[in-house]
């Protein structure tokens, strides 16, 4: 199988904070690797170094055998063509209406006509199960539609490579089943390869290839679902059968108990 992203010892510091601890891991084409952890872990911090946003302390990011942290500005943006990024936070273009924040790459990079572009945001649009909203401003939508017209925007290009940083959160359960299969979909269609970064288990398990476990910046597991569920790593076993005690919390639980049960709120 050939490796389509490796990500080998990066280490990132945001001042002194030390947010990735030297993580390494590789990506096969047309493969989905899921990136699973609890908040604040490094999840998002990790494929903002894949799509190029943040540059590391230390450590190679390696796509289609180019070291995306010795390119140019210029030339990262071209090579970011390649590839689409779903933010966490949707982070649409308030003052653009749907369709244009859907087909801005188009917009902004091709002489399509806006008849042409406006054609293709609506297909897209229609894969994430959005119809008729291609006139509206970000500001009309709910929270889960914001969420899907960012990810029609990330899939518009026809990339080779998504990341998708929680696409699940904020969805209903079906909608969020429904976008479990358009990742599956362009995976067998389009032999994308995905990076998905999620802490929805459920989702997580029937979607990935293979699943890293993320604590703290640093990897505790790579493997297969099944090899995942027979990780013996306390860490892994306390978040994927989601218990509230364990290594992960530490002393929260007691701290929540006796705080609440010796204090008048
Ligand atoms: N630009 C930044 N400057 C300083 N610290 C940052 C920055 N970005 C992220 N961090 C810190 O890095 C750590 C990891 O953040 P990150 O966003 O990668 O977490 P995450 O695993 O995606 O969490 P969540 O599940 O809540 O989205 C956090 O402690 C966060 O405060
Ligand atoms: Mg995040």
């Amino acid at each position: 199988m050939k490796k389509k992203i490796i990500v080998k010892n990066l280490t990132k510091k945001f001042g002194n904070k030390l947010v990735l601890d030297n993580i390494s891991f590789d990506v096969y084409e047309n493969e989905v690797f899921v990136i699973m952890g609890g908040s604040g872990s490094g999840k998002s911090t990790t494929i903002k170094h894949i799509i190029g946003l943040l540059k590391p302390t230390s450590g190679q990011i390696i796509i289609d055998g180019v070291d995306i942290t010795k390119l140019k500005k210029h030339e990262l943006i071209e090579f970011r063509k390649k590839m689409g990024y779903l933010f966490q936070e949707g982070a649409l273009f308030d003052s653009l209406k749907v369709w244009e924040n859907v087909g801005f790459y188009y917009l902004e990079n091709t002489k399509m006509s806006k008849k042409e572009i406006y054609k293709l945001a609506k297909k897209k649009l229609a894969l994430v199960g959005l119809e008729g909203i291609e006139d509206m401003y970000p500001s009309e939508l709910s929270g889960g539609m914001k969420k899907r017209v960012s990810l029609a925007r990330a899939i518009a290009t026809n990339p080779q490579i998504i990341l998708y940083d929680e696409p699940g959160s904020g969805l209903d359960p079906v909608t969020a089943a429904v976008i479990d299969e358009l990742i599956l979909a362009l995976k067998k269609h389009l032999r994308v390869t995905s990076i998905v970064v999620t802490h929805d288990l459920q989702s997580a398990f029937y979607i990935a290839d293979r699943i890293a476990m993320i604590h703290k910046g640093k990897i505790h597991a790579i493997g297969t679902p099944e090899e995942i569920k027979k990780n013996p790593d306390p860490i892994v076993q306390q978040f994927i059968n989601r218990k509230p005690i364990g290594p992960i919390t530490g002393n929260t639980i007691k701290f929540i108990d006796d705080y609440i049960s010796n204090t008048d709120i």
